[in-house]
């Protein structure tokens, strides 16, 4: 594999990095949780809803600068009866007062933990990798991998050669990194036991790219399907882009690269389905230096054509009614989870909103854990347990199929 990798540029003239820098400290914070047991899904009027304006703003409410509450909120019988389960319970695991919990959410076996992107804050507090141990009660600390410079979302990265079909090749983490003033946007692979790392993609035919945002590699073909928007411009660590908003397809085998969509505001998260018949892509064009409600917070769907590589019948798969939809996982059902403004939400396959995981501020990302997700919302890390629905990459992540 031909990469462009030039150490001087990751140098990072802000960040003094060892081959993992020392962990920053641990945190055992932990909160009084609210149990939200069964009794507790709240069914949604649709009716009522309809000539009632403020029947959402009545049904549930929190206080943003200290949020405590979740709620499952059924939409459609469906949620309750197939997305849930009768057994679902959800209560707050963390409540922290820095922002740890934004974006990825990738689990790696070897260390039996979840990988968290913090949001970012300045150049001279870069964006931190928050470590959730599954092992030890969802406990988290803080650690940064060379070579990671501003990461946004990620995966699990299975490099040219390993076998993803039956779990037993561990994966490495796979880290969009959106770049600084210094560093090129791309995507790094790091080993997160040992800390080795390595820069997979950073250009396109030598074009920068903008603000790599998030990545998904295609289970059959190994290629890696990644969004590059316009986010470390916005938030004043990235010099203006010189590329359009994009949905790129990888091949880490021969590194050909191709474009297979644009036309976004601002292209973010992206999903297979589980039959990879369809790709999801979420634009957050509502959200950019501002808020401007009259710009996209839209699923974008696409058949995924028979060569695996292109796309065809792009059509809007779901407005948002809250926020914009940001991260985006599967089930194995075929029903769509997106972090949004107060939550996750639910959609089936046909683009019905089944119901959301309410937790009154914004979600950017989630995690799927065998009969469990964890809820990302910044400051605060969420847990819905004994839920039936399985993430579309539960059985290749942890091997429990
Ligand atoms: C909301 O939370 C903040 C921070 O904990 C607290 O200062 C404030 O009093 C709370 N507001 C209400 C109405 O409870
Ligand atoms: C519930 O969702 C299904 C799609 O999964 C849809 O066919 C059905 O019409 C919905 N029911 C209601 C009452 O909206
Ligand atoms: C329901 O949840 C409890 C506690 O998490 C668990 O022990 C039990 O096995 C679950 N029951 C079902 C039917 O999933
Ligand atoms: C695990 O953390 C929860 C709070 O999230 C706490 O209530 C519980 O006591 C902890 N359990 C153990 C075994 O430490
Ligand atoms: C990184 O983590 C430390 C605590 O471990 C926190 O103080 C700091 O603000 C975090 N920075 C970011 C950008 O999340
Ligand atoms: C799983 O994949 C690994 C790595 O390719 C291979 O060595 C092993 O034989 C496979 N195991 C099974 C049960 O297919
Ligand atoms: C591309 O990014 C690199 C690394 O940040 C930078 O040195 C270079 O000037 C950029 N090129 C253009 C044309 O912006
Ligand atoms: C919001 O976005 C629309 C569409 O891009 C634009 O026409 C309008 O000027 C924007 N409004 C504000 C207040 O920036």
């Amino acid at each position: 594999m031909e990469v462009y990798n030039d150490p001087n540029i990751h140098a990072g003239a802000h960040i003094s990095y060892n081959d993992i820098v020392p962990a920053l400290p641990v945190i055992w914070k932990f909160v009084t949780t609210t149990l939200v047991t069964m009794s507790s899904i709240i069914p949604v009027d649709l009716l009522s809803a309809a000539t009632n304006p403020s029947y959402f703003s009545n049904l549930v409410t929190t206080n943003a600068s200290n949020p405590t509450n979740i709620a499952l909120l059924s939409y459609n019988d469906t949620f309750r009866n197939n997305v849930l389960g009768s057994n679902a319970s959800a209560r707050q695991l963390q409540n922290l007062d820095w922002q740890a919990f934004h974006e990825m959410g990738t689990y790696n076996r070897k260390t039996n933990s979840v990988y968290v992107t913090s949001n970012y804050v300045s150049l001279d507090n870069p964006i931190n990798i928050t470590v959730i141990d599954l092992g030890n009660n969802y406990s988290i600390k803080s650690t940064r991998f060379k070579d990671v410079n501003e990461a946004n979302g990620g995966t699990n990265w299975y490099p040219p050669g390993s076998d993803q079909s039956n779990g037993t090749t561990p994966p490495r983490l796979l880290f969009c990194d959106e770049g600084d003033f210094d560093a090129y946007s791309g995507l790094v692979s790091v080993d997160p036991e040992t800390g080795d790392s390595e820069v997979v993609l950073n250009n396109f035919g030598g074009r920068n790219f903008s603000s790599v945002n998030d990545a998904r590699q295609h289970p059959v073909t190994g290629d890696l399907w990644f969004t590059d928007a316009d986010y470390g411009y916005f938030q004043n660590f990235r010099p203006a882009p010189t590329i359009p908003k994009q949905v790129y397809r990888f091949n880490p085998s021969t590194g050909e690269i191709a474009v297979v969509a644009d036309g976004f505001s601002q292209c973010n998260g992206l999903e297979f389905s589980p039959d990879l018949k369809t790709l999801y892509v979420t634009d957050t064009g509502a959200q950019e230096f501002g808020q401007n409600l009259t710009r996209p917070a839209t699923i974008y769907a696409f058949d995924i054509l028979p060569d695996a590589r292109t796309l065809g019948n792009r059509r809007t798969f779901a407005y948002v009614d809250n926020g914009f939809p940001d991260g985006i996982h599967a089930d194995t059902d075929g029903n769509v989870w997106a972090g949004c403004g107060d939550g996750l939400h639910v959609w089936s396959p046909d683009g019905t909103l089944l119901g959301k995981i309410w937790v009154g501020v914004a979600s950017n990302n989630f995690a799927f854990l065998p009969g469990k997700v964890l809820v990302f919302s910044n400051a605060q890390l969420w847990i819905v347990e004994g839920i039936k629905a399985v993430g579309r990459e539960i059985c290749r992540d942890f091997g429990v199929c």
